[in-house]
């Protein structure tokens, strides 16, 4: 028999490509872009196996396309809300994704950003490098909010949310966590104490979003959520952008309702040149780079080529950890 066929939607970091390559026919996405709707609806024919990542909608349509070939969905990503799972599921079509593999380096960054917004370090660069420290040393230079002894509010204590937490412990913080489930057992591992959603608005110093994006959190942090922050107080978003309603958000940082945000994810991404944000003096913004270091992302590329080739070349089941539909089990066993 020869190499199953599978569609990679974007060039991932070495070794993956290669292990593909050698076990399956690919056809790659060259471009540093994502496919265009009609270039992965052309690309996906006859493939048994498609590589995407969270810039591809895979849905009812892309999966006819395909046609009955398709086997598996391996998505480069943490996220899943880009793929109709439900739709996969029904047709006997294993979905994975690269879950918790990133969420260490995913927490780096929102404690960077944390830093970043308390210290003004991005604006300290930026009137460093542009010539305008002029004073040697000024007590009243830049100053900023102690980010050590403060009181952090972490939404969605999942594994991103749990690293960000032991993170905080370091800076003797007082973490505050909310949770649509509480869970006692990480409360006591993790020395964190269980808010109500409220409660953790209005109490933290920082407030650091790291739930998945569902209907639950969609819009999650509206304008009578943003109302309940302190005036001196940060929000830090790693997740989704749809979590937080962005003209809410920009009308409350315009009236210093808020101290400012440190944003890594939008409601549109790229983000539109004339988006507000991007002329505020009081935010810190980042091109969703969340998992982006060598190591995490490497780590991300192997998963996702395993979870691929587990399905197609070595028909067993993926990890449990990486498989997002475990009820297709039953429908197309390997
Ligand atoms: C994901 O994987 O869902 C992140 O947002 C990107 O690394």
């Amino acid at each position: 028999m020869g190499k199953k066929k599978i569609y990679v939607t974007r060039r991932i970091l070495e070794p993956a490509l290669s292990i593909l390559s050698r076990k399956c026919q690919v056809t790659l996405n060259k471009k540093p872009c994502p496919p265009s709707r009609e270039e992965i609806s052309k690309n996906v024919a006859g493939k048994a196996g498609i590589l995407c990542m969270l810039t591809d909608r895979i849905d009812a349509e892309v999966m006819d396309k395909a046609g009955s070939n398709l086997q598996v969905i391996s998505s480069y990503s943490t996220g899943f809300e880009h793929i109709d799972v439900k739709e996969a599921t029904a047709r006997g079509i294993y979905v994975t994704y690269t879950a918790d593999i990133l969420a260490e380096a995913t927490a780096d960054l929102a404690f960077g950003l944390i830093l970043a917004c308390a210290r003004n370090i991005v604006s300290a660069d930026e009137y460093t490098r542009n010539k305008k420290w002029k004073i040697a040393w000024s007590p009243d230079l830049m100053l900023g909010y102690n980010v050590h002894g403060s009181t952090l509010g972490i939404i969605g204590l999942g594994r991103i949310g749990s690293a960000v937490a032991r993170r905080a412990r370091g800076f003797n913080m007082k973490v505050l966590y909310y949770n649509r489930k509480r869970n006692r057992q990480l409360e006591s591992e993790l020395r964190v104490t269980y808010a109500a959603l409220d409660e953790l608005l209005a109490q933290s110093d920082f407030v650091s979003i790291h739930t998945t994006l569902n209907s639950a959190s969609n819009q999650l942090i509206d304008r009578t959520k943003l109302r309940l922050m302190k005036k001196t107080a940060f929000l830090i978003n790693t997740a989704r952008g749809q979590v937080v309603k962005e003209v809410d958000l920009v009308r409350a940082l315009e009236r210093n309702q808020i101290a400012g945000a440190g944003l890594d994810v939008f409601e549109t991404e790229p983000l539109p040149r004339s988006n507000p944000l991007l002329k505020m003096k009081n935010v810190v913004l980042l091109p969703h780079i969340g998992s982006a270091t060598y190591q995490t992302r490497s780590k991300m590329a192997e998963v996702a080529a395993r979870n691929l080739l587990d399905v197609l070349v070595e028909k067993k089941e993926p990890n449990p950890k990486f498989l997002v539909n475990p009820e297709v089990k039953n429908l197309r066993p390997l």
